[in-house]
């Protein structure tokens, strides 16, 4: 397929995505959180696996990402790990283990890249942040960094609308996308903000942007895994395109199987010792 160079890497590292970066290939990135979803990803050849700390919603059912734990991350991130081969793996740092401490958010960073086996941490954030990835870089660990609507602050925000609407926030947002670029992130992901500002961005910094709900100049694109396969039913951003209606399909089959059971259909004879 033109302008689909890299397909047959053995393993996408941070640099195969500054080459995507720098030759226009774009990035396809997906969330997952479990072994089993994570293999079939991999096997199409998804770029990015994001552990997400959407898992807080969509595996756990918070209305929040603010609940999960570094724990559960570690958990959900190994799992992913193990099913994995070529894609690069990156973990979301889940709220409150690295923001205000910077010896904190390296001591999580670091349980997470030992214990998980991924390739690098996301958190969410700009200036504020800033002693947290210089720390973390500095030990090594790759950061992709993340602004716009960033889900950990929304009490703060206190609706999940879209951001840097107004120049005065599109402006800090590309001062912060600036700084992040020059303390050393890979790669920005930028969330529901309008397309210009996030082009505008994206031409301005020379890493990767991955953009959801960002419009299509950004280096690249994420979505939750289980919303653009339609498992979950509720959410329907206007940027959300969904790929599949999983959810109808799983209910389908179940309610087939009940049925089998209750009318002892199944097993048959072939299914059975
Ligand atoms: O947690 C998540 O799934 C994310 C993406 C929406 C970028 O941060």
């Amino acid at each position: 397929m033109e302008g689909y160079l890299y397909r047959d890497v053995n393993k996408v590292t941070t640099n195969i995505l500054q080459r995507m970066r720098n030759e226009n290939e774009k990035i396809a990135m997906l969330t997952a959180y479990d072994y089993s979803l994570a293999k079939l990803l991999d096997m199409a050849k998804i770029d990015v696996i994001l552990v997400g700390d959407s898992a807080a919603n969509v595996m756990a059912g918070h209305k929040t990402t603010l609940p999960i734990t570094l724990d559960e991350m570690i958990y959900h991130a190994s799992s992913v790990v193990r099913a994995v081969e070529r894609a690069l793996v990156v973990v979301d740092m889940p709220f409150g283990t690295y923001q205000g401490n910077s010896k904190e958010a390296l001591h999580s960073a670091i349980r997470i890249m030992k214990e998980s086996g991924a390739d690098a941490v996301k958190l969410e954030g700009g200036e504020e942040v800033h002693e947290s990835i210089e720390r973390i870089l500095c030990a090594g660990i790759p950061v992709m960094g993340h602004l716009g609507l960033t889900p950990q602050s929304i009490n703060k925000f206190g609706t999940y609308a879209v951001r840097a609407t107004e120049e005065e926030e599109a402006e800090k947002l590309l001062h912060n996308a600036l700084l992040l670029e020059k303390y050393g992130c890979f790669s920005i992901v930028l969330e529901k903000i309008p397309a210009d500002v996030a082009k505008k961005v994206t031409e301005s910094v020379s890493v990767p942007t991955i953009g959801i709900g960002a419009g299509s100049a950004t280096s690249g694109q994420v979505l939750v895994l289980h919303d653009m396969l339609g498992i979950t039913r509720q959410f329907s951003p206007r940027f959300l395109r969904r790929y599949h209606n999983l959810s109808e399909e799983i209910i389908r089959a179940v309610g087939n199987y009940i049925e089998d059971v209750k009318n002892v259909d199944f097993p048959n004879e072939k299914e059975q010792y």
